[in-house]
């Protein structure tokens, strides 16, 4: 089933002019958040039993562990996290923060990130440069994982409000009390990583 998804995901790929992404993940080492996590659960796939996943959608978390995750999950909302200030050495968004939309959501989750950080704790993002202003954005990512496993994805958004890029991301990020460690930004996408 999994083969037949990946096989029409690349094919529907190919023929689409939606914006294409390639993303190669090392695992993370120390105690993870993973924030937006349900879905593919590309985090928890990488760092497994390190990881707590949060998501505001059961059917999200549902979705991630029928794929074998092995890691925790919490259903909540990533502005009011359950966690103890300084829980977590890493938090991570992959191509989770285009579906908190809105600079004002964007910052409040920051804010919740950093409070649940330790005080020298990373902040790592991946997330899609979404500039047009149609109804619905797509963009598909093809991930390396470091145990060599590929996953090819699409990930979709609607609604106003959603546009974002790494210029965006660094101000919010600031704002909410962290310091730019490395960023990088691509044709379709960014990093950005921040203490
Ligand atoms: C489609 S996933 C993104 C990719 C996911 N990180 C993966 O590995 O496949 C985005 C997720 O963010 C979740 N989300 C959106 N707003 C949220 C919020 N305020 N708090 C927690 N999760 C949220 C959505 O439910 C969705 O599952």
């Amino acid at each position: 089933m999994r083969v037949i998804k990946k096989f029409l995901m690349k094919s529907l790929a190919k023929l689409s002019r939606k914006p294409k992404v390639k993303v190669s993940l090392k695992r993370l080492e120390g105690f993870i958040v993973d924030i937006g996590a349900g879905g593919e659960g590309v985090i928890a796939k990488t760092c497994g039993r390190n990881t707590v996943g949060v998501d505001i959608n059961k059917g999200e978390i549902d979705e991630a562990r029928s794929r074998g995750s092995l890691a925790h999950w919490v259903l909540c909302d990533a502005c009011f996290m359950p966690f103890r200030n300084g829980s977590f050495d890493v938090a991570t968004f992959f191509f989770s923060l285009m579906y908190i939309k809105t600079p004002k959501r964007k910052w409040a989750v920051f804010v919740e990130a950093r409070r649940v950080l330790k005080s020298d704790g990373l902040l790592c993002l991946w997330d899609a440069i979404i500039r047009e202003k149609p109804d619905l954005y797509v963009v598909f990512v093809e991930i390396s994982l470091p145990d060599g496993e590929e996953i090819f994805t699409g990930y979709g958004v609607r609604g106003k409000e959603k546009e974002q890029n790494l210029e965006l991301i660094n101000k919010l990020a600031i704002e909410a009390g962290f310091k730019v460690t490395s960023a990088e930004s691509h044709k379709n996408w960014f990093r950005a990583c921040f203490h």
